[in-house]
């Protein structure tokens, strides 16, 4: 079964072909970071725009980095959502196409499921069942997999993502967009002790989150400080760090601990952070339980994963939908 996979719901056009016994055949990205950091954030018809430029050289290059033609596709899959509208319909209107004129079934994939199954592509492998954390741009969610189809939602944020957390804390420190990875730089360099700041919720007794309060507080902070030299710029970054780690950590915890679960699987750009990866690590080894990492260009958005999840979807026999996109969309 070889499906193709099509990404285009945020500011990454990612393409793929999986293929049920071989795996991973090929896959493409393209990030429009660059042109919307000028914006200070992503800029919805640009990002449509840009999908329309890029899906199709990326499909075409995609077949040929396999061996692979048109002809060849079993099904195609796309994010039919959560996402920005105009984007999505670029993959939802390329895969509904293609699926016309191939005669092929089109799979619409909800973009959550797509990172939460894209693990299983990684290797070493989780298996099911695993909770996973997912901290993004646009999400933060605990949930327990616990099969294909089989989510639950352990907790979410209330506010702001993670990530977009950090954006707006580095975007409010000068330090530019998307600030995380540069705050998160900075941070390393900091001490984490000169200032401290809340923990939102970590005794809240649920698995829910809320960063708009932390921001805030960086804010409060950040005016005290109007003449700020490096160094204290560092220390307000590496307090922030502290705060948003600790609040992730303990949450994964007590994730496992409610689901009885072993593995835990953390997935979206912040599972870049290093903090994050060692307060992670040291806790796995103390409470023994497994963290995975999967690399980086499978936690962010791509088309792997909505090939993967396409390639599940048809293993477990679910129908192909109606022509469709869906901005917002719970999975579970
Ligand atoms: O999953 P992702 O690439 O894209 C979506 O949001 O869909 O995640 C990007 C987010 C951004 O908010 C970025 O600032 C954050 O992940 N990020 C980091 C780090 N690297 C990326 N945040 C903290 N520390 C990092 N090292
Ligand atoms: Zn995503």
């Amino acid at each position: 079964m070889l499906v193709l996979g099509l990404e285009s719901s945020c500011d990454e056009t990612g393409v793929a072909l999986y293929d049920s016994k071989a795996g991973l055949l090929a896959h493409r990205l393209h990030t429009q970071m660059a042109m919307h950091a000028e914006y200070g954030g992503v800029v919805p018809e640009l990002a449509s725009r840009d999908h329309v430029r890029r899906i199709l050289p990326l499909t075409a290059d995609c077949l040929k980095a396999a061996g692979r033609e048109l002809a060849d596709l079993d099904a195609i899959a796309y994010t039919e959502g959560p996402g920005l509208a105009g984007a999505l319909l670029v993959a939802a209107a390329v895969a509904n196409g293609l699926g016309v004129a191939l005669g092929k079934p089109v799979i619409g994939i909800h973009h959550l499921e797509g990172h939460l199954l894209s693990p299983l592509l990684a290797d070493p492998a989780p298996q099911f069942p695993f909770v996973a954390l997912l901290v993004s741009g646009g999400h933060t969610q605990l949930m327990a997999v616990r099969g294909v189809g089989d989510y639950e939602l352990l907790g979410e944020t209330l506010d702001d993502a993670a990530g977009e957390a950090f954006d707006k804390t580095a975007k409010l420190l000068g330090l530019g967009y998307p600030g995380g990875p540069a705050l998160s730089r900075l941070a390393d360099q900091g001490d984490p002790t000169r200032f401290t700041l809340p923990r939102p919720m970590l005794h809240s007794g649920d698995l829910d989150f809320s960063f708009a309060g932390l921001k805030t507080a960086v804010l409060t902070l950040a005016q005290k400080h109007p003449e700020r030299d490096q160094q204290t710029v560092a220390d307000i970054c590496a307090a922030f760090q502290a705060a948003i780690v600790e609040v992730l950590s303990a949450k994964c915890r007590a994730a496992l601990k409610q689901t009885g679960l072993k593995q835990l699987v953390v997935a979206g750009g912040v599972g870049a952070n290093r903090q994050l990866r060692a307060e992670l690590d040291d806790q796995a080894v103390r409470r023994r339980f497994k963290v995975f990492y999967p690399p980086l260009e499978l936690c962010t958005d791509n088309g792997a994963m909505i090939a993967f999840a396409g390639a599940q979807r048809l293993a477990h026999g679910r129908p192909a939908g109606a022509f469709a996109v869906k901005p917002r969309w719970d999975l579970a």
